[in-house]
């Protein structure tokens, strides 16, 4: 069977490409490549030994995707195709409810003429209201966001269930990722983020392989172990095959079902600071600097549902996360960029 990945040559996009091809499925992607390099393609080719299709362009482009359907017997979509900043996202809204909104609409109108109605979302741990008890589970309250980027997760995740809901042949799987990071192992494939990275793992390994000076951790005050912020940070390869799992379910059930993809681990930025320095035995210069404003104390994810339901759970821990981060970063110090 054929999955049709939009955003395929973007971080998670790819390494799902490589889980995919690795379990039997054959993969077309569309990206039209605003946030990423094809060369993740080329190497999602060479860890595999396999081919895949790819079209540039725009999710949003409805003969496009016409055409892909056309030329191709997909069974399932994943759509990972998005703008992620959430800075940017407060800037330039209309950028994103346009990108990430119209996106979605105009792959639903095309999957529902074509008559193939399976569809896995990337959703975010961002949909959940900032005050939830933690553990977050999946009936954990949502919306309130803080952000547009935010709340085009939210409003998909609305757009899609209202159309399970409305029409019984779709199969809708809506995946909450919590903080993912990590790279491929081979160091061949990772995350290259455009500009000065906002999150935290990229900005560290930018300052391990000396591209950045140092790192700043937004707050020593939170109420937590440390006083620094703590996430669920989860391998970009264990996320890759919770999708591979998903995609198992969406095409043996119909209706929407969300999924946490996280480990249920809190790690605090101080933690992530000191097991990447005693994993990679590398320098990483930090300073305490002010909170950043819209950030939260703590967020960490009940995966018990994704365990039952999907048979999923995360296999790396905080070590295997900084190990092949750093793998990555100090084979390609550039990225995919050079
Ligand atoms: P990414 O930017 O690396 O990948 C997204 C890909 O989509 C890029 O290759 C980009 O070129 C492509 N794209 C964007 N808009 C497009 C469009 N209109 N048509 C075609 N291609 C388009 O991001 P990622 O980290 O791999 O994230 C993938 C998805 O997961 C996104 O939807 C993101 O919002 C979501 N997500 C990411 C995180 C995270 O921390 N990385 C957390 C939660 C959810
Ligand atoms: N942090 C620093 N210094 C940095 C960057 C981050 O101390 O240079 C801290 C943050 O304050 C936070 C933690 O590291 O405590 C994680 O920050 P990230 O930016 O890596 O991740 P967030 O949890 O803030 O945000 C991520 C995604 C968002 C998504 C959100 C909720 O980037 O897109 O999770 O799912 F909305």
């Amino acid at each position: 069977m054929n999955v049709l990945v939009t955003g395929g040559a973007g971080y998670i996009g790819s390494h799902t490409c490589v889980e995919l091809l690795n379990s039997g499925y054959g993969v077309v992607v569309i990206d039209n490549l605003c946030n990423s390099n094809p060369k993740s393609l080329d190497r999602v080719r060479e860890l595999t030994g396999k081919e895949l299709t790819f079209y540039e362009g725009d999710v949003r482009d409805e003969a496009l995707l016409k055409k892909i359907f056309a030329e191709n017997d997909i069974g399932c979509v994943i759509h990972f195709a998005g703008l992620k900043a959430v800075g940017e996202s407060v800037s330039i809204p209309w950028k994103y409810y346009d990108n990430n909104l119209n996106s979605t609409l105009v792959l639903t109108k095309v999957m529902k003429e074509v008559g193939m109605m399976n569809i896995i979302f990337s959703s975010s741990a961002t949909v959940y209201i900032a005050d939830n008890e933690m553990p977050l589970k999946e009936t954990s309250r949502t919306g309130g966001c803080t952000n547009p980027y935010g709340w085009t997760k939210y409003m998909t995740e609305q757009i899609l269930s209202g159309i399970a809901f409305a029409e019984k042949d779709w199969s809708v799987v809506l995946l909450r990722y919590f903080n993912p990071i990590g790279a491929h192992p081979s160091g061949r494939m990772g995350e290259d983020p455009r500009g000065i990275p906002n999150n935290l793992m990229p900005y560290i390994t930018q300052v391990a392989v000396g591209r950045r000076e140092k790192l700043s951790v937004y707050g020593n005050d939170y109420p937590t172990h440390d006083g620094t912020g703590v996430r669920d940070y989860i391998h970009v390869v264990d996320l890759a095959k919770g999708h591979v799992a998903a995609v198992d379910y969406a095409c043996k059930h119909k209706g929407c079902e969300v999924f946490n993809l996280g480990t249920g681990v809190g790690v605090s930025v101080l933690d992530m600071v000191n097991t990447f320095r005693e994993v990679n035995q590398v320098e990483l210069p930090y300073v305490i600097a002010p909170r950043r404003p819209g950030d939260i104390a703590t967020c960490y994810a009940d995966p018990t549902k994704s365990r039952e339901v999907l048979g999923w759970t995360a296999q790396h821990d905080l070590a295997d996360m900084c190990r092949d981060s750093w793998n990555w970063q100090k084979n390609n110090p550039m990225g995919y960029g050079e």
